[in-house]
């Protein structure tokens, strides 16, 4: 989390008169890119950035830097050009991802202010959102526990500049929209961020209700008492093989007038802070990871922390499964056979598809509490990477008219998602030979998409879409525009899901 609050401010005075340790604005990779703002820039420098663009040290290309030191006829102490690509791909996406690849670029030489000029491309509220989220995400450090932080490293304030007094307005909903919706993924990274011992199922359920009663949101948390008297027993099932107690958390988001029998949306979210595999055990190489296993619930408490502050007019209610998956004494083992809530009985062949078990659970009682559209988060499969490896977020859906909706927000808000088919025949996979279905499937290959299956079959006839996050959720290595770890990914779409319901 950030030590000190970053100011993001908008700034209507003409670029040339800014006092700022940077001014920061980019260029299109294109025959002659010093063109618009960028020439006007020239013209005061007197014609500095045609020689360096005439010298080809400064394209345009997608992310490139160019750092100058003292330019004239500027009150910035430097200028740095930041490569924008192709002029006709540039979209918001873009714009996030320069207004954060230049935030760490600076912050890593020591800056501590700058102002981002917007081209003569489009000053408005999308822009100021898309610079602000940007902005907000790339400067999340996980240093948390390190006791040498990097010291003095800290951006105090950014400005934009670029719009005029006209613009202002919408510029600054923007950039309050997306404090709200960068700041909430920060909280979503900060959760996955925690090692397992720091954040235990019981520790989760205190920070999303702290997080609750902070947004105004209403909260409900199933301790282990609860859980079984509700006999949730596919959650139980995983639960049993730690010392530590499951949770079931609910947070719920009601807008001021909400119909009767209007649509009620259900974010549902894997939180198993962390997955050792059980008695089919992982492999030690890398198991560390295993503590972002609850990035989905983390993701969907993010979203509702974002959309108690944005006030759509749709009622939500996010569901979080938590448990560790651990082998102790009392775990099940492969061929138990478990009945969740909802009455099914599961085969469980492999204790560490534990996933699709806890979610079981949580969209039966999703549909219970009243969810009328469903929308799980998970990182379900290392199947998952080897489809889409870690690029796309694995889209599954039972309805289409709901699953183009999300894709459309992914689109919108610049998040990569990929649908993935659920045909008939992948069904056959799960049946089970002494349950009703097992939790692996018996086919070769397509293993996040039976894993899909497992979770639809708890859905039935509600609209439901999956989201696989185990190849998106965490970045293993830094990016020019965020930190390695956590992602954050699906929030904003989500977000802007329920938003435009
Ligand atoms: N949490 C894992 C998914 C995972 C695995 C994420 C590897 C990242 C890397 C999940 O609970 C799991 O273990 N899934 C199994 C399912 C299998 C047993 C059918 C997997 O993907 O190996
Ligand atoms: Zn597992
Ligand atoms: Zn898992």
């Amino acid at each position: 989390m950030e030590k000190t609050v970053m100011q993001i401010t908008l700034d209507t005075r003409p670029f040339t008169t800014l006092e700022a340790d940077a001014l920061v604005t980019f260029l299109f990779e294109e025959s002659d890119p010093i063109q618009g703002r960028v020439a006007e820039i020239d013209a005061v420098s007197g014609g500095l950035l045609k020689k360096i663009a005439g010298s080809g040290e400064a394209t345009g290309k997608t992310l490139e830097f160019t750092l100058i030191h003292s330019p004239a006829g500027l009150k910035a102490t430097r200028l740095l050009l930041v490569g924008a690509g192709k002029r006709d791909q540039f979209n918001s996406a873009t714009l996030r991802k320069i207004a954060g690849a230049a935030l760490r670029y600076l912050k890593s030489r020591s800056i501590k202010n700058f102002a981002f000029l917007v081209r003569e491309g489009p000053a408005n509220a999308e822009s100021a959102q898309a610079l602000t989220e940007g902005f907000v995400t790339a400067n999340f450090e996980t240093d948390k526990y390190k006791t040498e932080k990097k010291n003095g490293k800290e951006i105090e304030a950014v400005r934009i500049v670029g719009y005029s007094d006209a613009e202002k307005a919408a510029g600054e909903k923007g950039v309050a929209v997306g404090k709200i919706i960068a700041e909430a993924q920060n909280f979503t990274r900060d959760l996955v961020n925690e090692p397992s011992n720091k954040l235990t199922p019981r520790i989760l359920a205190e920070k999303a209700e702290a997080m609750a009663k902070e947004a105004g949101l209403a909260v409900d948390i199933l301790d282990e008492k609860k859980i079984a008297e509700l006999k949730m027993g596919a959650l139980l099932s995983v639960a049993q093989g730690s010392i530590e107690p499951p949770r079931m958390i609910v947070v719920t988001y009601t807008p001021a007038n909400v119909k009767p029998g209007a649509p009620v949306i259900g974010l549902v979210g894997k939180a198993v802070t962390f997955d050792t595999g059980g008695i089919s055990i992982k492999p030690a190489d890398g198991m560390e990871k295993m503590k972002y296993d609850m990035a989905g619930g983390a993701t969907m408490l993010g979203a509702i922390r974002a959309l108690a502050a944005l006030r759509p007019n749709v009622k939500v209610i996010c569901v979080v499964p938590s448990t560790e998956n651990m082998p102790g004494g009392k775990a099940q083992k492969p061929g138990d056979i478990q009945t969740a809530m909802s009455g099914k009985t599961i085969e469980v062949l492999n204790t560490d598809a534990e996933g699709r078990l806890i979610l079981a659970d949580a969209i039966h009682y999703a549909k219970q509490l009243g969810a009328t559209h469903l929308v799980d988060a998970a990182t379900l499969t290392g199947a998952i990477v080897v489809a889409l490896a870690n690029i796309n977020v694995g889209v599954f859906g039972s309805d289409q008219t709901w699953t183009d909706k999300l894709l459309a927000s992914a689109r919108a808000t610049g998040e990569k998602m990929w649908q993935l088919p659920m045909d008939d025949e992948y069904r056959e996979f799960i049946k089970g030979s002494f349950a009703d279905i097992q939790n692996i499937g018996s086919g070769k290959g397509g293993g996040s998409i039976t894993g899909a299956w497992f979770i639809r079959e708890f859905a039935g006839d509600t609209p439901w879409i999956h989201l696989d996050i185990a190849g998106t959720a965490w970045n293993d290595d830094a990016k020019p525009w965020l930190a390695k770890g956590p992602t954050g990914v699906a929030l904003r779409t989500l977000v802007h899901l329920v938003q435009t319901y």
